[in-house]
């Protein structure tokens, strides 16, 4: 049985329609441009991968707190924070005649539209900021911004979080929400969006300490991915030149992964110096220095940013996790040409965590088997699944990357135990129906 990584997008885009994971936005008008919707399965991987990232950021350290802040916010934040004056910005050329716009470093021939023949203008900064209005008049006065990073909204709420929970440096907040670009190049499906999700955490040090927190942050998201099941040798890190900072930045580091479509940035890790909280504080006329009770030091901390996006980590755990297996893991394939697929996904992730399979739709095993389902699913996402061959249906599980299958049989009412069928190695057990919440706990964890 040949087993292949496979690496073609397309493969992959048309399984994660079919299989219920990533569905495109506004499909029955066409779609629209770089918006993605998760399906049911989609929503439970992409819950857990968030789980996953705020149990390690804030339910496993003392000293980083969570925050939810509001999408949008007083457009001075994006003032102040250079968003809107500083280069958060693409190079874009546009043709005289259609006026579709182009990214002149994707461009072969730089002076001819690359659709219509027309004449390009010379290269403009568009800037990224997503425009908005608020209330009912649209007017210059009403006009406010989609967020385009969530950290805007932790600088925003410093104060409040240290002080109403007596926090002394060096803290981090962290945050898991909605972010809007308007990305000049979209694409590769939900690895470069308009409307994305961003997972970050805002560390504040004293400027001495801080080198020693940026090294640890690095080591804790690499091997966060790593824990998590990512292949080593796809990851890497990629230490940003001085012409790739961005406008904030001090130094930065990038978590990069081997994507189909080439190795492209994954996360970053930041060293984003006192730049936001000196600006706030100058444009706001609030002091947002931090006193130290004991060295009698007043000084902007410096923040050490770690900035994952929620769906880039979707994708890069589906993607690593999709195998093509080529004939007869499940019996329902014959030749070793067909191809069969297996979502190789870390039980964490994985959307279902246990199928519940009757060997046949007789009340007999249908009844006691919903009945196993009934009290399993109180602790588990877990499906039910009665229609096909039992092969058919460890086939439709594999795909899903459900860890483990439980089959109720002719035996079953008799010995008062069902086979558990584990994903990975297909080794099979028998196990306790009353052992079977036991059995589940110590596989899965919580
Ligand atoms: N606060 C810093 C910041 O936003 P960034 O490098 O622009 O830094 C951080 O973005 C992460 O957010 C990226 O590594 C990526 O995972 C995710 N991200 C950024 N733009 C995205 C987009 N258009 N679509 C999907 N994810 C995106």
């Amino acid at each position: 049985m040949a087993k292949t990584k496979e690496n073609s997008m397309e493969k992959f885009v048309s399984f994660c329609k079919r299989r219920g994971f990533i569905f495109q936005s506004s499909e029955i008008y066409g779609g629209f441009s770089s918006c993605y919707d998760y399906g049911p399965l989609g929503v439970e991987l992409k819950n857990n991968v968030k789980r996953a990232w705020w149990r390690a950021m804030v339910q496993e350290n003392r000293d980083i707190v969570g925050l939810d802040a509001s999408i949008l916010m007083s457009p001075k934040v994006w003032q102040a924070s250079g968003h809107l004056t500083e280069g958060f910005a693409d190079p874009m050329v546009e043709c005289k005649k259609c006026h579709k716009r182009f990214r002149p470093d994707h461009l072969e021939d730089k002076k001819r539209c690359p659709e219509c023949g027309g004449e390009l203008t010379g290269a403009r900064q568009f800037n990224l900021m997503m425009k908005t209005s608020v209330g009912p008049v649209e007017d210059t006065a009403s006009e406010a911004y989609l967020r385009a990073e969530t950290c805007q909204g932790i600088y925003m709420n410093f104060e409040n979080v240290r002080d109403s929970m007596r926090l002394k440096i060096p803290f981090g907040i962290a945050q898991i929400g909605k972010a809007f670009r308007n990305e000049i190049t979209p694409g590769n499906f939900t690895f470069r969006m308009r409307e994305f999700e961003q997972m970050e955490m805002q560390y504040f040090t004293n400027p001495k300490e801080k080198a020693r927190h940026f090294k640890k942050l690095k080591e804790a998201r690499l091997k966060w991915y790593l824990d998590l099941g990512i292949e080593k040798k796809k990851l890497k890190f990629h230490e940003q030149t001085p012409d790739e900072l961005a406008h904030y930045s001090k130094a930065a580091f990038d978590i990069e992964y081997e994507f189909p479509f080439g190795v492209d940035e994954l996360e970053g890790i930041h060293d984003r110096g006192d730049w936001d909280l000196s600006n706030h504080s100058e444009h706001s006329k609030q002091d947002l220095r931090y006193f130290d009770d004991q060295t009698k030091e007043k000084y902007f901390p410096h923040v050490i940013e770690t900035s994952a996006g929620a769906d880039r980590a979707a994708l890069t755990f589906l993607l690593d996790a999709f195998s093509v297996v080529h004939g007869g893991r499940t019996k329902t394939t014959e030749s070793a040409k067909e191809e069969e697929f297996v979502l190789k996904i870390d039980k964490r992730l994985a959307p279902i965590k246990v199928a519940i399979l009757p060997l046949s739709k007789k009340p007999e095993l249908a009844k006691p088997a919903q009945e196993i389902f009934d009290e399993l699913k109180q602790e588990w996402q877990i499906q039910y699944d009665e229609t096909g061959s039992i092969g058919r249906r460890y086939r439709r599980q594999d795909e899903i990357g459900t860890p483990y299958c439980v089959t109720f049989d002719f035996d079953s009412p008799k010995d008062k135990a069902v086979t558990v069928r584990d994903r990975d190695t297909m080794e099979q057990e028998r196990v306790k129906i009353d052992e079977l919440k036991i059995y589940f706990r110590e596989k899965l964890g919580d």
